[in-house]
């Protein structure tokens, strides 16, 4: 798809076709586009948990998801972004400016910018949600301490049209100097 195109296209769906499911092949090739993103020092601190059986699905949904956001994820795999922590943006140890640990979160979204766009490319929805039990996921899946857990991003085959939320216009976010 044309690039302006596809990411006019993308939009958060918060309702998925239960007659379709996606796979491990798919999840592997998005995170492989993902991995092309920069990185501070390229130092590839994103990490990806994929959800996709039904058993561990339902209970992701029972557990690591407000209600609200687990009734938009049904029949969508789950997948957990996380980066690891106290790397990108630091040097042995130290914190190379403010922003310490923003780095990471900085990369990761980076990573999930692409993540997002190459799942449209390969015809699938997506729904990035911030609200979710970072402590209840990392008891599910055992993600270590090392990790910081961010967003899950629902991924499916949309069953509603997408809406195109309003955005600001380009003067309104750009200055020139
Ligand atoms: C960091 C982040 C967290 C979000 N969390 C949620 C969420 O918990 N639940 C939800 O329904 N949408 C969530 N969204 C989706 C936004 O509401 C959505 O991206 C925004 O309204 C713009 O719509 P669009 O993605 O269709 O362009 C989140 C998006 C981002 C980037």
């Amino acid at each position: 798809m044309e690039f302006d195109a596809l990411i006019k296209e993308r939009r958060s769906i918060r309702q998925y076709d239960p007659a379709k499911t996606v796979t491990a092949d798919q999840i592997s090739a998005i995170v492989t586009a993902a991995i092309e993103a920069p990185s501070w020092k390229n130092s590839q601190t994103a990490r990806y948990h994929a959800v996709l059986s039904e058993e561990m699905r339902a209970r992701f949904l029972q557990q690591c998801l407000p209600e609200r956001n687990a009734k938009k994820a049904e029949h969508a795999a789950l997948v957990v972004t996380s980066f690891v922590k106290g790397t990108a943006g630091f040097t042995q140890g130290q914190p190379d400016n403010e922003c310490a640990d923003g780095w990471g979160f900085y990369d990761l979204g980076l990573h999930n910018a692409l993540f997002l766009l190459k799942a449209k490319e390969l015809g699938l929805d997506t729904l990035v949600m911030g609200l979710r039990d970072a402590g209840a996921i990392r008891d599910l899946l055992k993600i270590p301490e090392e990790e910081t857990i961010v967003s899950v991003i629902a991924v499916g085959y949309a069953a509603q049209p997408a809406v195109h939320p309003p955005r600001k216009s380009t003067e309104d976010i750009l200055k020139f100097y």
